[in-house]
């Protein structure tokens, strides 16, 4: 698996936090910054990853922020994406095996480093439920992305 990860200003420790965790488990990854130390935008972060992801260049994508909530809104506009923000184990897995979410966002402002490993490795090794009802629920999620475009 390779995995896409970026952050703006609000999100560097945690984004520096993951890429260890990465490394220890051997997850190929791509990071997309920043390296900002003053503000940045986070849509300009979330959408090269977003793209990435939607293009098939890479299986998943993370993305922190100060809250993981501007990161999740502006993925979730790529089509084919989707971006669960979570700031639980139990979500980490659920959205995983209910939801086949292909980003991760996170909130440095809301959680520590200590959780958000956690929720990244639940994440990166929960297989999704495929071929259930789940699977139709998805399907309708995509439709929409035809009707609202
Ligand atoms: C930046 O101050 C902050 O707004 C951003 O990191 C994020 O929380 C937005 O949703």
């Amino acid at each position: 698996m390779k995995v896409a990860i970026a952050s703006d200003h609000g999100g560097i420790t945690i984004r520096k936090e993951i890429i260890s965790l990465l490394e220890e488990m051997n997850v190929d990854y791509i990071d997309l910054g920043c390296e900002c130390q003053s503000s940045v935008d986070y849509p300009d972060y979330a959408v090269p990853v977003a793209e990435m992801v939607a293009k098939g260049e890479v299986e998943r994508g993370i993305l922190v922020c100060g809250t993981g909530i501007g990161m999740s809104i502006a993925a979730n506009k790529v089509k084919g994406i989707r971006c669960a923000l979570v700031h639980d184990t139990f979500s980490a897995k659920a959205t995983r095996e209910h939801n086949n979410s292909n980003i991760l966002a996170m909130g440095e402002r809301v959680i520590g480093p200590g959780l958000a490993r956690d929720i990244t490795k639940i994440w990166l090794t929960t297989s999704f439920e495929e071929g259930g009802r789940h699977e139709n629920r998805i399907n309708k999620v995509t439709e929409l992305e035809m009707q609202y475009r």
